[in-house]
């Protein structure tokens, strides 16, 4: 007789009901992974541990004729990782994306997440993951706020008002107490109306939409950038008030002095090493480095005009005290958010333990005896 296995399952439902939205909660757990980063004590896929996933992209055409192809924001994602520390395990987030979807009613992307046992590769919970994925994505910009935005700060510009753009803004707003006004910029204007009716309700705050980025860009102490890549966005330097912290989770362009005058905070270096290699791997490197959010970043490294990225700051080290965030009140700086599997077996752990805690959640088998127990 082999072991019986059990695993739990969690509904987006489940997921709220173990409190994916506490939000300070998921800060304080992004900083935690954050640190393991810095330590080293986690693994990523790929041969250096530290791969986002494996993109699973289409063709322009095909001759077959249920094969997918490619379109706006289309892709499927794969995103394994351990997590060392109290966490301890093994997990995956798996995604599709597809600008479509809106159309059917559905978000953007569609996202789950697998957390196995690190030993025996047995799931212990299968869960809903676009709660969890936008709820750590905003806990990471708002870690950066923490340390690196100037004192004193009081508007915070949300560039992008999607999913991920309520999420980063959610954080940022909940760890930085001293804000005073959001100012909401997004191409369809009823989603920032609706973020900023949002950001005024539940946090008392003034809240406008602004349709010029101009004038989002030059209102903002901090700015958080969350756009899909269905328009570029390009920042002018003239628009940037010295002290701005830029808080990246998505894609941008800057005029190349505004990249000069920033100095760059990443959230994980060796990440980055790993985006330059798979760019320059892939044989077309400038087509490589436009999928990334550093992309512009990793150009002028090339050519000799920004540190070379271990020469360089990530968040981890900062909050560990091995290197210094912010120097000035005027020093403007950009903190790159690419996301990492780690960060969501780190929520998904802690609301898996809230779960079983609570007998949240529905307990599935996955066999009573293994067929090929021996
Ligand atoms: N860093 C991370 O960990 C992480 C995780 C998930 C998603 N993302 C990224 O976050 C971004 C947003 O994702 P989402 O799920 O919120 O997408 P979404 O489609 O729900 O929202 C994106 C919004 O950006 C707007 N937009 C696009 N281009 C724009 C432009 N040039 N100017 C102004 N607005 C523009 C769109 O109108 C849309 O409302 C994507 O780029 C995604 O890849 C990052």
């Amino acid at each position: 007789m082999g072991k019986r296995t059990e695993f739990l399952y969690m509904s987006e439902q489940d997921c709220v009901d173990a409190g994916v939205m506490d939000i300070p909660r998921s800060i304080e757990n992004a900083k935690e992974v954050l640190e393991l980063l810095a330590k080293g004590d986690y693994l990523m896929g790929g041969a250096h541990h530290d791969n986002h996933g494996l993109y699973l992209m289409f063709p322009e055409t095909s001759p077959f004729p249920n094969m997918p192809t490619a379109g706006p924001d289309r892709r499927f994602v794969a995103m394994p990782a351990y997590l060392g520390g109290r966490f301890n395990l093994a997990g995956v987030k798996w995604y599709g994306s597809n600008a479509e979807n809106k159309k059917k009613g559905l978000p953007r992307s569609v996202l789950t997440v697998t957390l196995n046992d690190k030993d025996t590769g047995e799931p212990l919970c299968f869960m809903s993951a676009n709660l969890i994925s936008a709820v750590r994505t905003g806990a990471i910009p708002a870690v950066g706020a923490r340390y690196l935005a100037k004192e004193g700060a009081e508007v915070l510009t949300c560039v992008g008002c999607g999913a991920i753009g309520k999420g980063c803004m959610d954080a940022i707003l909940t760890e930085m107490k001293g804000l005073k006004k959001v100012v909401c910029y997004n191409h369809s204007v009823p989603r920032a109306e609706k973020l900023a009716a949002y950001a005024a309700e539940k946090y008392g705050v003034e809240a406008v939409v602004e349709t010029d980025l101009a004038k989002a860009t030059e209102a903002a102490d901090i700015i958080s950038v969350a756009v899909s890549r269905t328009a570029p966005l390009h920042f002018k330097r003239e628009w940037v008030r010295p002290g701005t912290t830029f808080l990246c989770s998505g894609p941008l362009q800057c005029d190349e002095q505004l990249w000069l005058d920033m100095d760059i905070v990443y959230d994980h270096i060796g990440l980055h090493h790993e985006y330059v290699r798979d760019a320059l791997n892939s044989g077309d490197k400038d087509k490589g480095y436009a999928t990334y959010i550093g992309g512009p970043i990793y150009h002028l490294i090339d050519a000799g005009k920004k540190p070379a990225l271990d020469d360089s700051l990530s968040i981890g080290k900062i909050i560990l005290g091995q290197q210094q965030g912010r120097t000035s009140q005027d020093q403007i700086i950009c903190f790159i958010n690419c996301g990492m599997p780690v960060f969501d077996l780190g929520l998904g752990h802690d609301l898996y333990e809230t779960a079983l805690e609570k007998g949240i959640g529905t307990k599935l088998l996955l066999w009573d005896s293994p067929a090929q127990a021996e």
